[in-house]
């Protein structure tokens, strides 16, 4: 941790800097790049081209960072951690989707760790710190074959130190960023570490069979629960309810005004403001 004042910034960051000289992170492989235009993609090529689990590929800046339902993901250089991470998870197909899930509890996990903040989710995908954005995830599995051959990018951006003045105008009210919340600098090479090391964790949770144990994390951790919202559904509908949490399995469960409950599996969510 270091202080906004430090004239050093990231000169103390000693985990990236090492990252950068050496392509290792603890037993981790690192693919460092200074610009990619994004990380997922340069891990799709690794994973395929038969890279082992556990490899992470960090990018200081991201030409086409993406987000969810092709959004784009800002990705400046100096101010964000941007990073996939190549997964050969021993689960069955139906269960990928639990992958994303766990990375967002992991990477809360890791921010409460290293912070005094305390992150939330919004379901699927997106990390919260009040109700302002401060971080996302995106999973990207390649063909689907056997269970545990099937490589699965796990691609994650979190807003470290970013300013107002930096972030677009349409943006200022929903997204935030680890320096706006605390006024301290955060050092990317720890942070990335503790997540690298919480979705290790997390994952072997879920391969062990223990998604129960994450989904108790997730909701300790769920900033819609109870709260009214829309969801756009794949077809084009709009539902407005309540999200009554999720099931067993994971799916996001919406109670409408008519009290009929729907799954959600995928889709696009927004808050009704109050
Ligand atoms: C979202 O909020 O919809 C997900 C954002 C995910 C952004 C990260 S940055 C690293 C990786 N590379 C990308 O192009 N996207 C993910």
């Amino acid at each position: 941790m270091v202080d906004r004042q430090d004239d050093n910034l990231w000169q103390g960051d000693t985990v990236w800097r090492n990252i950068q000289e050496t392509g290792r992170l603890g037993r981790h492989r690192v693919h460092f790049y200074e610009t990619t235009d994004s990380t997922n993609n340069i891990a799709m090529a690794l994973g395929n081209a038969g890279e082992p689990a556990g490899t992470v590929v960090v990018a200081e800046t991201q030409t086409s960072g993406r987000g969810r339902l092709g959004r784009m993901w800002q990705s400046p250089a100096g101010t964000g951690l941007y990073f996939s991470i190549i997964l050969r998870p021993q689960l069955d197909p139906a269960d990928l989707a639990k992958i994303t899930l766990a990375a967002g509890v992991a990477v809360c996990k890791a921010v409460e760790k290293e912070t005094s903040l305390s992150p939330l989710i919004k379901w699927p995908n997106d990390l919260m710190l009040g109700n302002k954005k401060f971080g996302g995830i995106l999973t990207e599995t390649g063909s689907i074959k056997e269970k545990g051959e099937t490589v699965v990018i796990v691609g994650i951006g979190v807003n470290v130190a970013t300013t107002m003045q930096m972030l677009p105008e349409e943006l200022q009210d929903k997204a935030t960023s680890l320096a706006l919340e605390t006024g301290i600098l955060f050092r990317r090479g720890e942070l990335l570490a503790a997540m690298v090391d919480q979705i290790e964790v997390t994952v072997m949770k879920l391969q062990g069979g223990r998604f129960s144990a994450i989904l108790h994390e997730f909701e300790q951790r769920d900033a819609i629960k109870g709260l009214s919202l829309h969801w756009l559904t794949p077809a084009g509908q709009i539902v407005t309810g309540v999200s009554v949490g999720l099931g067993r399995d994971g799916v996001l469960h919406i109670r409408d005004n008519e009290g009929e409950v729907h799954q959600v599996l995928s889709g696009d969510i927004s808050l009704v403001p109050k």
